[in-house]
């Protein structure tokens, strides 16, 4: 992961001893949000420790720290980009839970803001103080653990899991030629030391805090780490299901026949990786296991690179990851994202597929029992199934795990009447919601 950071930005890497993270630690990727600022998990690599860390709560709400504070500016910042038109907050837009803010199965960056994506925007909202480091050692399901014990990947950062700290994250959209797309540190810095913010900056990290450079662009990846944990828009819990988990609000009938139709081993399956069960502390499930899976989603013709035939975004196997290549089992795989707020999303699956929640969920549904809805037909006729894949690959692809078991012309698991109720079901899980407001339903 530092590797591939540094592989695209040398003048980056000449600057800045980034925090090399080989041997991932038990743990979460990031400590929770109650560690001291700057110290997660020893990685404060010449970082300092902020000045002054605020604690004191006020209505329920935890205040930010100086150190969050001003990461806020910098991650609303446009002028940190190439395009001077480019913040986080472009393609992760607080209105759409810090998801994309249109149906773009990648977005446009690049200094003149026409260079294309890879990939589709993931939420921020719930994980990032919730994801496990990286580590290649436990089962993605219990078929999995029966057949290969000790070789399932878990956690990190991106749909490839390659960061395991949110701020060796940050820099790569900073300096990504298709996104932020800022020329050096150097030039970042000085924008930043010219910013409106910059004496909270300094404040903060120090009066003379821009004489190092090195140091002052890991304090701000760091402030940037400390937003992003700290600020409770990433984690509101007002979805119903939220109020639903508390016993505050009931779901209707037609929402808890989709939970049943999602949760059901022999069915659905879907919680078997999309996980809704509560932790054992009470704390809320996130619709995740952060666990890696092939699941075979079908090339899309709207991102550009795919025009080239031998392009294939692998995930876990490159080419944007770079140290999971060797094991083979790893090609075709990516995060499990969470479905939180998943239908207020119009772009689904890692390349952005699919744009409405019902072909998502419908896909899982038919793409063994009707293929050829799905797929290509290559110049014989014949079906392609998996074509985002490599022929060699597709061994790889998930038909062990429910609904992903059938053949062709089987009955689907779900007709289009069980499809709405889990849509409806996956509808519950929208932040903001607002009909309990008047009746003081908050949190
Ligand atoms: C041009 C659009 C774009 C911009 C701008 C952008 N991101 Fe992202 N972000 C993405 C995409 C696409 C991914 C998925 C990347 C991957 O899997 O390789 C992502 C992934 C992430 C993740 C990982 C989430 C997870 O749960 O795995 C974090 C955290 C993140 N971005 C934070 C940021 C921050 C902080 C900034 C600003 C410094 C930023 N992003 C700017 C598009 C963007
Ligand atoms: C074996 C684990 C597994 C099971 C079972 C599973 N999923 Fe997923 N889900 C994933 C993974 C992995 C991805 C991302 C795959 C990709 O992008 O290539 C995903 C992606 C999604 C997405 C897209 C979310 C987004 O933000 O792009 C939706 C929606 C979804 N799953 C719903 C479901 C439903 C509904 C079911 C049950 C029918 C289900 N999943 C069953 C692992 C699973």
């Amino acid at each position: 992961m530092t590797s591939l950071a540094s592989r695209m930005i040398p003048a980056l890497a000449a600057l800045l001893p980034l925090a090399a993270v080989a041997a991932a630690p038990a743990g979460t990727a990031n400590a929770a949000s109650a560690a001291p600022p700057a110290l997660v998990a020893g990685h404060s690599a010449g970082a300092s420790a902020p000045a002054a860390v605020s604690v004191s709560t006020h209505a329920g709400t935890p205040a930010l720290s100086d150190a969050a504070a001003l990461g806020k500016h910098l991650f609303f910042d446009p002028a940190l980009s190439g395009s001077g038109k480019m913040s986080c907050a472009t393609c992760h837009s607080p209105e759409h839970a810090y998801g994309p803010p249109n149906g773009l199965a990648a977005q446009l960056g690049g200094p003149d803001l026409r260079e294309q994506g890879t990939r589709a925007v993931p939420s921020l909202r719930y994980t990032l103080n919730n994801t496990p480091v990286w580590s290649h050692a436990r089962a993605a399901s219990l078929t999995e653990r029966l057949e290969d014990p000790d070789n399932a990947p878990v956690g990190g950062f991106g749909w490839d899991g390659r960061f395991n700290h949110l701020h060796d994250q940050a820099v790569f959209p900073l300096f990504a030629p298709n996104e932020m797309a800022n020329k050096d540190a150097a030039t970042l810095l000085d924008t930043i030391a010219h910013a409106s913010y910059a004496p909270q900056f300094k404040a903060v990290f120090g009066e003379h805090v821009f004489a190092d450079p090195g140091k002052a662009f890991a304090d701000a990846m760091q402030a940037i780490e400390r937003f992003e944990l700290e600020d409770p828009s990433f984690h509101p819990y007002t979805s119903k299901f939220d109020y639903y988990l508390d016993g505050k609000v009931q779901l209707t009938a037609r929402e808890l026949r989709g939970k049943k139709l999602f949760d059901d081993p022999k069915g659905g399956n879907c919680a078997s990786c999309h996980i809704d069960q509560s932790g054992a502390d009470g704390s809320h499930p996130m619709f995740t296991d952060f666990n890696f899976q092939a699941l075979g989603v079908p090339r899309n013709r709207e991102l550009r690179l795919n025009a080239d035939p031998t392009y294939y975004d692998l995930g876990l196997c490159g080419p944007i990851r770079t140290d999971q290549s060797a094991d083979r089992k790893n090609c075709g795989l990516f995060k499990d994202p969470s479905l939180r707020n998943t239908a207020t999303r119009h772009v689904f699956f890692h390349n952005g597929r699919f744009h409405t929640l019902k072909d998502a969920v419908r896909f899982y549904v038919e793409r063994d029992t009707q293929p050829e809805k799905w797929y290509p037909k290559d110049r014989h006729g014949n079906v392609v199934k998996f074509d985002d894949v490599p022929a060699a690959f597709r061994v790889n692809i998930d038909t062990t795990d429910e609904p992903l078991t059938r053949k062709r012309g089987d009955k689907p698991v779900w007709d289009e009447r069980d499809i709405d109720d889990v849509v409806a079901f996956l509808e519950t899980l929208n932040d903001d919601y607002r009909e309990h407001d008047a009746t003081g339903v908050r949190r």
